[in-house]
């Protein structure tokens, strides 16, 4: 069997590298609204303040200290404000989608689009009108939406007035806003991610924690800056874990259709050597991002969990009643991203446990200008290990490659290495398929149009097949381009995969 009919061949984006329009609507202010402009190896801030008005500053994974709120600072440039400008061009993207013969497009919801506090008694109807023009914008195409409820995102507000994640208040606010979306569009959208990469949240930025531990306060460094606070993310991440088993519960009482998957970032792990300690290093190493799959797709936390837990000194804080909801609402499918792989290397002090983004580098694999190996094979690995470990369906849902492309007097961008990345990429997907046996149920490749970078802020580390006219600081005309992967994509979409 080749790819499977109706196979979901499309793109994907989020609400805050993409939308814009960030005091619109009667939006609020969101996190996200607040992480400034970074570069390669130059790790974007976080302005915070305290109540006397003194200010400080931290990375996108540290915490604010106990008592300081995030702010958006005048004079600093925030990346996110205008992105590329989805909000006003919606009916305009959607239509290069459907030209390029997109089955499914997944975006996010802005959680401060619909509740702009996060606590607000009523949701906002402008913020709801906005997503319904677009997914009846899409269901004209026929195309599928796929909907992300949360996506390195939330209300400021939850985040300085409960502490973010670490406070169990938020899972009843979450599961009020996810209830309001599967209630509003229950007979239109019938796939669901409830957490954008849950294994790789981390502080002020996407849990909206506050801390007083030194070594966050000090750090510069994104992954340190995680992993100080361990076990504050560990029990964040539990109550999203437990948000996510009661959404289930209401989607599949809304409608029994209802698709509701778990998203991790699973780029692939390999030991740097045949040395055991390599070899079980890297085994241990996924283990890290694997223990939140295993919940969401198993029910219940694994056996190496307490392993990785008393590394950070850390008890996991359970209440009545979290383990029963946990069993009874696994996902019914499991999404994931796929960029790269790491090498795990005993001997490396650059490993880190919060997604395996660095590590030491692969001899065999060429490397992007941002220095993330490509390795096709690698993506079919990752099916292989997911099917094989759960057994239910799996969902690419972001694939790509960030890089810096011309655009040319002509209006053409000749992007032919990001062909290359990607049909080297789907044919690894095809061999999974047909030789592996796995069930795949579609690929949404990442930043199908550019997007503003989560992990850098850059315009310039571009993904689409679609190039906007906006750079580093904004300037630009934000007009579409086409790219010579938009033509490639569009006969991929609509050959189902055949050619390639
Ligand atoms: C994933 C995120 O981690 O990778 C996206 O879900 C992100 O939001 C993507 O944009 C690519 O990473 P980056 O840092 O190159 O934008």
């Amino acid at each position: 069997m080749s790819f499977p009919k109706g196979f979901l061949w499309g793109g994907a984006t989020a609400a805050n590298q993409y939308e814009g329009g960030y005091l619109e609507g009667g939006r609020g202010l969101a996190i996200s609204d607040m992480i400034t402009a970074g570069a390669h190896q130059v790790p974007r801030k976080i302005y915070y303040e305290y109540e006397d008005g003194k200010e400080g500053v931290t990375t996108i994974g540290g915490s604010v200290p106990k008592g300081a709120h995030g702010i958006v600072k005048e004079g600093i440039y925030y990346p996110s404000h205008v992105a590329t400008d989805f909000y006003h061009h919606y009916k305009e993207d959607i239509a290069l989608m459907a030209e390029m013969g997109f089955k499914c497009y997944r975006f996010s919801v802005s959680w401060t689009r619909i509740y702009p506090n996060g606590d607000d008694e009523m949701p906002n109807e402008e913020g709801l009108k906005f997503y319904d023009m677009v997914i009846d914008e899409c269901l004209k195409h026929n195309i599928e939406p796929l909907i992300t409820i949360l996506h390195f995102d939330m209300p400021q507000h939850l985040a300085d007035a409960y502490g973010g994640w670490s406070n169990r208040a938020l899972i009843p606010l979450f599961v009020k806003y996810a209830t309001t979306l599967l209630t509003r569009w229950k007979d239109k959208v019938k796939y669901w991610v409830n957490i954008n990469e849950v294994n790789v949240l981390g502080g002020y930025w996407t849990l909206g924690l506050s801390s007083d531990n030194e070594q966050t306060k000090k750090s510069n460094a994104v992954m340190e800056a995680s992993i100080a606070d361990a076990g504050l993310k560990y029990q964040a991440i539990h109550h999203l874990l437990v948000a996510s088993a009661h959404v289930n519960k209401v989607a599949h009482e809304i409608n029994s259709d209802n698709m509701m998957g778990c998203m991790l970032a699973l780029s692939g792990i390999y030991p740097a050597t045949c040395h055991p300690d390599d070899v079980f290093g890297a085994y241990d190493f996924r283990r890290h991002a694997l223990i939140f799959s295993d919940v969401y797709m198993r029910g219940y936390y694994p056996g190496y969990a307490q392993g990785i837990f008393d590394e950070y000194n850390f008890t996991l804080k359970m209440e009545e009643g979290d383990e029963e909801i946990l069993r009874a609402h696994p996902s019914d499918f499991m999404a994931f991203s796929y960029y790269r792989t790491t090498t795990f290397d005993r001997n490396s002090e650059k490993i880190t446990t919060t997604g395996g983004q660095q590590g030491s580098s692969n001899p065999y694999l060429k490397e992007t200008p941002w220095g993330w190996p490509v390795d096709p094979v690698g993506l079919r690995y990752v099916l292989n290990e997911l099917y094989d470990r759960y057994q239910k369906p799996l969902f690419i849902v972001e694939n790509g490659m960030g890089n810096i492309d011309v655009l040319e007097a002509d209006g053409s961008v000749h992007d032919d290495y990001r062909i290359d990345y990607f049909r080297d990429h789907v044919k690894e997907m095809k061999k999974a398929i047909e030789i592996d046996g796995v069930n795949l149920l579609g690929y949404t490749p990442w930043g199908w149009i550019d997007v503003v970078s989560a992990g850098t802020g850059e315009m310039k580390k571009r993904y689409g097949f679609v190039y906007v006219d906006t750079d580093d600081q904004g300037n630009g005309s934000l007009k579409r381009y086409k790219k010579d992967s938009f033509y490639w994509y569009k006969k991929v979409c609509e050959s189902n995969g055949e050619e390639l």
